[in-house]
């Protein structure tokens, strides 16, 4: 397994982008990623599995720089859902160790691009080692005030609403709410995305046409951008496009044109 960490964060493959990319008119101002592809990646080459997540990694580094460069507010990015635990042991061992690897090399850029690193999900349920750099990486970058990654660490969609409903119901239980108090506005003020910008797109790679239980609430009026290009190939070009198709989108919200 160490092998497969071997060199990173030293001169890996940089962006592959070779085009200028004209300014973006329209842009979202929260974008959702679901990084799918990995393990089909290094199967066709031969390789392991981890070896797709760690050229995941290098995609989602790539990307996150991407959407700093195009001004884009908000990024969450799912890499580890509730479902992801019935993986093989070594496997999920491995993932957990990506934030840690991650941010060992990353952490100084982040910073001096003032991105604020934020996570979702149930951290708490996470390894020691993984749940400490979460800390960290939190509390490097709690006074930045420039675009905020999101990281969806064990997170799933409906345990996101289970927990919403149910502190809800406890505030209610207490005499501290009434179920009158129940709007929209205040129920996503329960939610993990609570204070990011609305969600305006999502996208998922490698041919998958699911949301996965990501971000369920929240996609309800978000443009979904599907690509075949599996998450380890997933460049600067691909988000540059899917930015541009979510320009010429009309969004209607349910109104007539
Ligand atoms: C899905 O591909 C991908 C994942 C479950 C992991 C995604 C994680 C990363 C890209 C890196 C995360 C890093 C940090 C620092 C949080 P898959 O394995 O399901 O691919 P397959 O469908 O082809 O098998």
């Amino acid at each position: 397994m160490r092998d497969l960490f071997k060199g990173w964060g030293r001169g890996q493959r940089a962006s592959a982008t070779t085009v200028e990319h004209p300014p973006l008119k329209i842009k979202p101002r929260h974008v959702g990623i679901i990084m799918d592809g990995n393990g089909r990646w290094a199967r066709k080459r031969g390789l392991p599995r981890m070896a797709g997540h760690r050229a995941g990694m290098i995609a989602m580094r790539e990307v996150i720089r991407a959407c700093d460069d195009f001004g884009i507010e908000c990024v969450t990015l799912y890499a580890f859902s509730t479902e992801n635990w019935k993986r093989p042991m070594p496997e999920v061992e491995y993932l957990m160790h990506l934030p840690e690897q991650f941010f060992r090399s990353e952490i100084d850029e982040l910073v001096s691009r003032g991105v604020r690193v934020r996570f979702m999900g149930d951290t708490s349920a996470l390894p020691p080692y993984t749940q400490e750099t979460v800390r960290n990486s939190l509390e490097r970058t709690a006074e930045n005030t420039g675009m905020t990654v999101n990281f969806a660490l064990n997170y799933g969609g409906r345990a996101e609403l289970m927990s919403a409903m149910s502190r809800f119901a406890q505030a209610v239980a207490k005499g501290d709410l009434g179920v009158e108090d129940l709007t929209e506005e205040r129920f996503e003020s329960y939610l993990d995305t609570a204070g990011l910008p609305p969600l305006d797109l999502v996208i998922r790679t490698s041919g998958e046409i699911r949301l996965s239980n990501f971000l369920i609430w929240q996609a309800a009026y978000a443009e979904l951008w599907f690509t075949d290009v599996l998450w380890p190939d997933f460049r600067k070009d691909d988000l540059y496009q899917a930015i541009l198709d979510f320009g010429g989108r009309k969004r209607r919200y349910g109104d007539v044109e």
